[in-house]
Order: C-alpha cells, then structure tokens, then sequence
C-alpha cells in the first residue's frame, strides 16, 4: 500500500528571509521564473532562487509590497513600465569593451578586407549589446579600418531588451575603470575625458556614437522591427542564458537575417556543433551560415500608427494609449498633464486675455485647465497622480508693450494654477520670443519642444492677435458662470 496515499499535501515551508529583508517562497520562484522565460526567453535554474529574491527585493520595498505573490501579480497585471522593471532586475549584463578582442582581430582581418572590394559597406548587428562596450568597440575597429573619407559606409545596430542598459549605451559615458582594456591610443582618439560631474569618466565622441543605432529589440519577438541583412552579428554572452529549443529557434532567425557571406560570432562558451546544418563554425566561436539564406526575411511588424491630433488655439484633447498631440505656440500657453499609471494623457491651448482685469480675465484659463483635466479623467486618468509639462507663453505678440505681455500672464497663471492644484510640473519651456511646436506622447509623458520661427510664426501670432481681440471684448461684457470658449 502506498503509505503516502489519502495523505494531505505538505505544506510549503515558511522561507528563510534573504539578506534583502525579503522572503521568497518556491512556487514564487517557479512563477517568476516562468513568467521571465515567457517574456525574455531566459531560463533560470533552481540555483537562482537567491538572486531572483536580491534583485527584485528593491522592486517590493519600491510598491510597498510584502511578498513576492502581490509583486507578480502587479507585473502580470498592472502597467508595461513595471513589466520593463522586473525584466531590467533580472538581465544580467555583465560586459568589457575588447571582450575576447579575437573577434575584433577577425573583423579587421577577414570581413574588413573582403568588404573593402565589394562596395565597402558593412552592417553589423550587437544584438544583446548590454552597456554598450561591445558597439563601442565595434565602432572604434570600424573606424579605425574604414575611414569615411575613404567611401566607406558603416553602420552598427545596438540592440537589448534592457532599457536601462540602453539608455547607458545611448550615453555613452564610462568610468575610468571600465575603459582599461581600451588601448590609450584609441582612448585618447575617441573618448572625451568627462570634466565636472563626469571627471573621472570619459565620454565617447560623436564619430564613434555616429554609427549606432540603439533600439530595444527582444530576440523572441517575431519578426524583429527591421529586415536588414546583416554582414556580421555579434550575439556574444546572450544565448547562454536560453534553453536548446530557444537558442534553435534564434539562431534560424540569425541565418535568414544574414548576408551568405555573413557571419556570426557567438560568445566562447556558445558552442553551436548541434547545430551543424544551419551554422559551419570557422573556430573561435565564428560562425557561417550554411543554409540557404534565400530564405526571405519576414515581413517587419508594423506597430500600429499611434493617434494623431494637431490641438489648436483653444482646443483640448485627451487619449489613452500611444498617441502623438501637437501644437504651435507663440504667446499662448499649453499645458500637457498626464497620469503615468494608465498611459492617459492630454494637451490645451489656451490663453488669457491680456487684461489687468482683477482676476476676471483668470477665469478663461481655469476654465481651459479644468476642462483638460476632466476630459483625462473621462479617459481613466485618476487626479492624484496627474504630472504636467507646460509650453509657450513667447513674447511675440506685435501689440505687446512693457505693460502688456501677454505671455507672461500665461506662464504665470498656468503654473500658478497647477501649483494651487498640486499637480507637479515635470518640465517647462515657457517664455522666450520664438514661438515653438510642441510634441507630446501622453502614454509616456515625453515631449519635445522646437523653437520656430519665419513664416510659421507669424502666421500664429496673427491668429493669436485675432484671438486676443475676440477675448477682450468678452471679458468687456463678461458672461456670468457660463463662459463657452471652446
Ligand atoms: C551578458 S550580456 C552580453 C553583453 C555583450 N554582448 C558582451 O558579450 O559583452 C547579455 C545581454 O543580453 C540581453 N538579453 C537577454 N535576453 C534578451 C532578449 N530576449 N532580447 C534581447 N536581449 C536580451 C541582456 O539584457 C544583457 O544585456
């Protein structure tokens, strides 16, 4: 008889707590465990439970959570920007620049010279780039061995899954440590020495950052955003962490995106002998692809177009989810407030009449706050949490004087009207005399402003002259609580 039938099942033992303060249980592990592969492809093995319970422990302390089980649930669950955290946690990026420097030896003695004959064009893909070392030093060989002057065209696609490693690379700027293994004379050639906040730090010159491109690429999304052939990809150090199916499926994909004459470079521990039918290895961990690549590359996904609106003078607008709101400023103010949680955001474009008035004139712009702020509720934006950035405000105006100017009424109403309302400005680009488009992406709360000028602004200052005038004769006969502006 089995002596364990009928019997219940063993509770799960109380963890010990880590380090971390923090405690993870095994089906906490498994479940993030699983749900990382989902998202990443990586696996991890039961040794990791320790690391999982350190790396994400930050991530509870940040929520206010006290177990794992109320932290998957939110990344499962809750926004895309957490989803990013808990996949920045746990990548590991360890990396050098000249890492196995064999690589750069053979890309300088083999696919330099053969490129040299053919067109001297070279496409090189990091993909999996971490911090940056790796493209860096890419860029250093390339520029190097094929200078532009010589009609050379070179390019370096930097890819990771990881935005915050991205952003580094996007930066560029390293520590004096991190840059040991770069021989001087290339440092002293490419690297600005950082002064300031950045002494001690170098920065890598524009004639290197030139040839990359950084883009969040996640090697399990099919197709990949792009249907470059590429002369060489260098997948160093990423592989290791997929299991055999996922490392098969990838590096099909890395043939079909490379030139019959390409190749592939693997890290020193990626062996690929099982792979044999698709990838000739040329030692070193330098690989060829063997199979036909008349394979066509699949078709790019195409992310959707995000939503479209240009808000003009006295228009408001609210969306969720990826949208793109612009407008053109001169005196007039607009402010941008969004609720980062939900992806909901908005834009005015307003202005006040340019009246000492008492306060009256006031009531123009509180009405164009208000409605703004109620059409992001409607949408699911919640209050609290609303953040702005505010545009405008130019002193533009011809009719503007020293006792009339326009635009600083509105820069001081708006942010006094959002401090009043406690809702923090996370940027600003208010005054000046040029006018400016403003770009803004209420999903993420970035935009951009561009100081205008010429024909475009004097078509907008017209407009807001116009505007002006209209305004001013309605706060000469103010209506009473009913002020239908828009
Ligand atoms: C150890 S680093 C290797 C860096 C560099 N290639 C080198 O060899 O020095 C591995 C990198 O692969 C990235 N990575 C892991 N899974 C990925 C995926 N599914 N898509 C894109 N990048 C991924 C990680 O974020 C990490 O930065």
């Amino acid at each position: 008889m089995n002596p364990h039938a009928d019997t219940e099942p063993e509770p799960e033992p109380e963890p010990a707590a880590h380090a971390s303060g923090f405690a993870i249980r095994d089906h906490e592990f498994r479940e993030i465990r699983q749900f990382l592969y989902d998202e990443t492809g990586i696996s991890l093995g039961d040794s990791k439970q320790d690391m999982v319970c350190s790396r994400l422990a930050k991530r509870l302390r940040h929520h206010g959570l006290r177990s794992f089980d109320e932290y998957l649930r939110l990344v499962r669950e809750g926004d895309a920007a957490e989803r990013q955290e808990f996949i920045n946690c746990l990548t590991t990026n360890k990396t050098d620049f000249f890492r196995e420097s064999h690589h750069f030896d053979f890309l300088r003695d083999t696919v330099i010279p053969y490129a040299r004959g053919k067109g001297k064009r070279l496409r090189i893909w990091s993909a999996g780039c971490s911090t940056g070392e790796e493209p860096y030093t890419l860029a250093m060989t390339l520029r190097e061995h094929c200078p532009a002057s010589d009609g050379w065209d070179v390019r370096i696609l930097a890819s990771d899954i990881d935005t915050a490693v991205l952003a580094a690379t996007e930066r560029g700027v390293y520590a004096a440590d991190r840059v040991a293994d770069v021989p001087v004379a290339l440092l002293h050639k490419y690297f600005r020495r950082g002064a300031g906040a950045n002494t001690g730090k170098v920065a890598a010159k524009p004639e290197l950052r030139e040839l990359i491109t950084v883009r969040q690429v996640n090697l399990m999304e099919d197709p990949w955003p792009f249907r470059t052939r590429f002369d060489v990809i260098f997948c160093r150090n990423v592989v290791i962490y997929f299991d055999r199916e996922t490392q098969r499926r990838l590096l099909t994909r890395f043939a079909a995106h490379l030139d019959p004459r390409g190749y592939l470079v693997l890290g020193h521990s990626e062996n690929m002998h099982w792979m044999a039918d698709t990838f000739a290895p040329l030692g070193g961990t330098v690989y060829r692809p063997r199979v036909s690549t008349d394979t066509p590359i699949p078709r790019p996904f195409v992310p959707k177009p995000a939503e479209e609106h240009t808000i003009i003078l006295g228009d408001v607008k609210a969306t969720r989810g990826p949208a793109l709101l612009k407008t053109l400023l001169g005196s007039c103010v607009s402010a941008c407030i969004f609720d980062p949680k939900t992806g909901v955001g908005g834009m005015n474009h307003f202005s006040l009449p340019g009246v000492s008035d008492g306060g009256v004139s006031a009531r123009y712009g509180a009405h164009a706050m208000e409605l703004l702020i109620t059409a992001v509720m409607k949408k699911g934006g919640d209050r609290s949490r609303l953040r702005a950035k505010v545009f405008g405000g130019g002193k533009v105006l011809n009719i503007e004087s020293e006792h009339l100017n326009v635009g600083s009424q509105n820069t001081e109403f708006v942010l006094k009207y959002l401090g009043d309302e406690g809702i923090p400005v996370d940027g600003q680009c208010l005054g000046g005399t040029r006018g400016l488009i403003v770009r803004f992406h209420p999903h993420t709360g970035q935009a951009q402003a561009k100081p205008l000028g010429g024909r475009d602004l004097s078509r907008i200052v017209e407009k807001e002259e116009a505007f002006g005038r209209e305004l001013l004769q309605k706060v000469e006969t103010p209506p009473d609580d009913d002020i239908t502006l828009f």
